[in-house]
């Protein structure tokens, strides 16, 4: 059965989607991304998924886009920040070589702005509601991870290189 060969985990702004093209680009692996999967199975924007169908819909397409995508993809694999919630999906993470990028609160808030994108950080005070989900997340991204990338002072460029070095890809 084919694994990724490094899947990327972590917060909103940890550069998880960025971070896998250049990888992409460096090593000629596929990439893949489960938000993007999800959009393309409902027919709409992550945003829109959340307002249309609500929170506990996109989790669950997002369970599914995760384990298919364990399943079938060789190359590259970004999660979704907050698919590591699904203990199932924590499960299905062991064994595999799972890459957590780090992000402080303060770089964390600055690098996703004000995007409407990211439908749970557009909230009154975006500040408290990154800090309490890298509080409630931290434990949940270091159970699954094999390796963990301070991400805070590296550029995109380097964080992939920190990849290509401690993984081997
Ligand atoms: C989410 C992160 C988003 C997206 C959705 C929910 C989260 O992905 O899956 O908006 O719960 O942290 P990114 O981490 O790529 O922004």
């Amino acid at each position: 059965m084919p694994a990724p060969a490094v899947v990327l985990i972590g917060a909103p702004g940890a550069g998880k989607s960025s971070v896998a093209t250049v990888l992409g680009e460096r090593t000629g692996l596929a990439v893949r991304d489960t938000d993007a999967d999800v959009e393309r199975t409902a027919r709409r924007s992550v945003s829109d998924v959340f307002t249309e169908l609500g929170e506990g819909e996109f989790r669950r397409l997002e369970r599914e886009a995760v384990a298919a995508a364990l399943a079938e993809h060789s190359g590259i694999l970004a999660l979704g920040g907050g698919a590591v919630l699904d203990p199932g999906t924590r499960e299905l993470l062991r064994g595999h070589t799972v890459v957590f990028l780090a992000v402080s609160m303060p770089i964390g808030v600055r690098r996703t702005g004000l995007s409407t994108a990211r439908p749970l950080l557009t909230g009154v005070n975006p500040r408290a509601t990154f800090k309490a989900l890298l509080d409630a997340r931290l434990p949940l991204y270091r159970e699954v991870a094999t390796v963990e990338i301070d991400t805070d002072e590296l550029t995109v460029e380097q964080v992939a290189q920190v990849i290509i070095a401690e993984v081997g890809l």
